[in-house]
């Protein structure tokens, strides 16, 4: 199967409630983790490529993966998406470079200036039938974001007013989730509330949650245990997740517990086989880490096992 674009995916997402794995990917192991995972629980997929992920291992490169990967399994659907597009330049390159989908993330910029550069952004997509997913409001990390500090969180009626004025076809928002591996200081707290007014103001409409990885507990240990020190790490519990992929969350990106899993592989490996030095022997391990990460996700979170 060619690569497609999330419309149908979103839809079919939408009507059965239940959310697309968004997944960062940035090396060869990563790919194929998550492909043979989406593989095994017959689930669409997204793969998506930051600008950092762009850097390290160039758009090429990663385009030839995710050819390859389609290779694995023809019966998967796969969209290829730009994870925070930081600019219309390179939001036109990945277009012009086979994305099926970009994010134009001017959620750091004035309200006005969002606009105009998601709609910059959209009128180039829309001319080559490509996808658009914009952000709303700020997601802060926990240093900064104070949790009743409501201004960082999406205003309900900006969103309908930034969907109407940019045309953007998706739209994260912020509810209190953060990226990285320290997510909250106390409990874990999203705010429903809003997400629920959002998705009842634009019905039908895709929302998108980043920043939610659950960093799970048994995998920072383990890395702990192996001599890292990933203390106090705390995310996203998944049965939050869960409920909000029956209000109108169609996208959950995870990076963060995909970094965990494959890190604490290669940790556990380097400190039990201190002999071995040839990079396929903990990488072996490490990749099948990703996909088992990435088809727990599949199952217990995004539910969408079997919807392919
Ligand atoms: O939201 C950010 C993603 O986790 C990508 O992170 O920019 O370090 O590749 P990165
Ligand atoms: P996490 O850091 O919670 O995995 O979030 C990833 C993300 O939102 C990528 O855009
Ligand atoms: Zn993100």
């Amino acid at each position: 199967m060619p690569l497609v674009g999330p419309r149908e995916m979103f839809a079919a997402a939408y009507t059965g409630q239940y959310a697309v794995g968004a997944f960062n990917v940035n090396n060869m192991e990563i790919v194929q983790g998550i492909m043979r995972a989406a593989s095994e629980e017959k689930s669409p997929v997204i793969l998506q490529v930051s600008a950092g992920a762009r850097k390290y291992a160039g758009q090429a490169y990663i385009m030839k993966l995710v050819e390859a990967a389609l290779s694995e399994d023809p019966t998967v659907p796969v969209v290829v998406h730009l994870d925070h597009g930081p600019s219309f330049e390179m939001c036109r390159d990945c277009i012009d470079g086979g994305f099926t989908s970009v994010m134009i993330d001017g959620s750091h910029l004035s309200y006005e200036e969002n606009v105009a550069l998601t709609k910059k952004v959209v009128d180039y997509a829309h001319a080559r039938n490509v996808w658009v997913e914009a952000e709303l409001g700020k997601l802060a990390g926990v240093e900064e974001h104070v949790q009743s500090d409501e201004h960082v969180y999406t205003d309900p009626d900006q969103a309908v007013d930034f969907v109407g004025k940019t045309g953007c076809d998706s739209l994260a928002i912020a509810i209190g989730t953060s990226h990285g591996a320290y997510k909250f200081k106390g409990d874990a707290k999203l705010d429903f509330e809003r997400l629920e007014v959002i998705s009842g103001k634009l019905p039908g409409y895709p929302l998108v949650l980043h920043g939610a990885s659950s960093v799970p507990q048994d995998i920072v240990a383990l890395c702990n245990n192996y001599g890292g020190q990933v203390g106090g790490a705390k995310g996203v519990p998944e049965e939050m997740l869960r409920k909000a992929a029956v209000m109108g969350v169609c996208k959950i990106n995870v990076d963060t517990d995909i970094r965990l899993a494959l890190t604490a592989s290669i940790r556990r490996f380097m400190t039990e086989c201190p002999d071995q030095f040839d990079p396929r022997s903990y990488l072996t391990p490490a990749r099948d880490a990703v996909k088992n990460m990435v088809k727990h996700k599949i199952h217990n979170v995004m539910g969408s096992s079997g919807k392919a």
